[in-house]
């Protein structure tokens, strides 16, 4: 079949990252459907926020502004491109920390400016959900659970431009919840990997922990009644025994992980219910966020997969998590359909992916809910 000829002409874009914790900056070249990384930088500022058990907003937009436009021009030498060579520069213009996206659009506005190439800003969550193109070919519509720190929804992936939630968390990420679990457990931070290293020797049925918002129908989740679960679990068992006994802690971890990996896998089997009525073609179900990485949840959503007839496909864990390849492929999909944007590009906290939907409510350790 003949390609239209914006999709075969060779497009080369510049992407900058900076609406959370990382630094980073991007080379993707797109010939055809296919799409090639020539460099991916990211900085990424733990260390700066171990101290405070989260995401400190003027610490992180402070570091974002220092370090920029190092890793643009890291991405420009390693990629072995100069700015002649571009076609367009694509910024996350949005949602997150605000001074953090600031500081991508300023510096996406100014590339922009002094060698006249076109702008195009990106939805943080639109990266991320056209990750498995670049890395998988999909082709639309396909279902994403997307799965981090700062974000939980299940996305029918239409077009480019074009997305429809079926549901997401009310309150917290699972991401998020790993890492107030482990926080609560005394566990170090990051959260998620180490409370699945702990749980490997734990008992998933130790706790009876919640598996919230199962009785109501739709695809919402919520994952804030669960670390106060297993807060009473541990206070409990300190109160009963004096402290935790050996053994104890993977017991919670194991519990907790069971829990989560149930929500997801339960409210995910009702997704892909509703993803089905589309009647699509080659159905999958993609995956991609930090927590996408657990091996109990992981293997939960593959069963599920198995059992509904879905392939079952993650993009690689630097692609999943923050990065700005996914940035700059987003955008390179995002002018093909033919969207630029001007100089008064806004940087945006909120921003929605489904503008038909309303926003959800709330705030995350990660700023605020999309
Ligand atoms: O996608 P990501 O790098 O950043 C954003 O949140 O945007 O995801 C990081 C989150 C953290 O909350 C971390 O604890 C969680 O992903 N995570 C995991 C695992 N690895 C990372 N959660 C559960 N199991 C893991 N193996
Ligand atoms: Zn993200």
């Amino acid at each position: 079949m003949q390609q239209p000829a914006e999709q075969t002409r060779p497009i080369t874009l510049l992407g900058i990252e900076s609406s959370c914790d990382d630094t980073a900056a991007a080379i993707v070249r797109a010939n055809g459907s296919r799409g090639e990384i020539l460099s991916n930088v990211v900085s990424g500022q733990t260390d700066l926020h171990a101290a405070f058990g989260g995401v400190v907003p003027e610490i992180a937009a402070r570091a974002h502004a220092e370090k920029i436009d190092l890793m643009v021009e890291a991405a420009l030498a390693e990629a072995g491109v100069s700015l002649g060579d571009l076609d367009g520069i694509a910024v996350t213009a949005g949602p997150g920390l605000i001074g953090g996206v600031l500081s991508g659009v300023m510096c996406a506005k100014g590339l922009a400016m002094g060698s006249g190439l076109p702008l195009i800003g990106v939805n943080h969550l639109a990266g991320h959900a056209l990750t498995p193109r670049l890395t998988d070919g999909l082709a639309f519509p396909y279902l994403m659970l997307l799965v981090s720190g700062g974000h939980c929804q299940f996305l029918v992936v239409e077009s480019a431009d074009r997305f429809h939630r079926l549901g997401s968390t009310i309150d917290d990420a699972p991401g998020e919840a790993f890492d107030k679990t482990a926080k609560l457990l005394a566990l170090p931070q990051p959260g998620g990997p180490n409370v699945e290293r702990e749980a490997e020797s734990g008992n998933p049925k130790a706790f009876a922990l919640p598996r919230p918002l199962l009785d109501r129908p739709g695809c919402d989740m919520s994952f804030s009644g669960l670390k106060t679960a297993l807060l009473r679990a541990r206070d409990g068992l300190i109160e009963r025994d004096g402290g935790l006994r050996r053994g104890d802690r993977a017991d919670l971890c194991a519990s907790f992980q069971a829990a989560v990996a149930d929500v997801l896998t339960a409210k995910g089997r009702r997704a892909i219910a509703a993803y089905l009525e589309r009647e699509p073609a080659e159905p999958v179900l993609a995956v991609a966020g930090g927590v996408a990485a657990n091996a109990t949840i992981r293997h939960q959503l593959q069963t599920l997969c198995a059992e509904t007839g879905l392939r079952f496909t993650a993009p690689p864990l630097a692609l999943c998590t923050d990065n700005a390849a996914m940035i700059a492929w987003a955008g390179i999909e995002i002018a093909r359909l033919g969207h630029v944007d001007g100089m008064d590009l806004a940087a945006r906290p909120r921003w929605p992916l489904d503008t038909r939907q309303t926003g959800i409510l709330g705030s995350g350790k990660k700023g605020a809910k999309a």
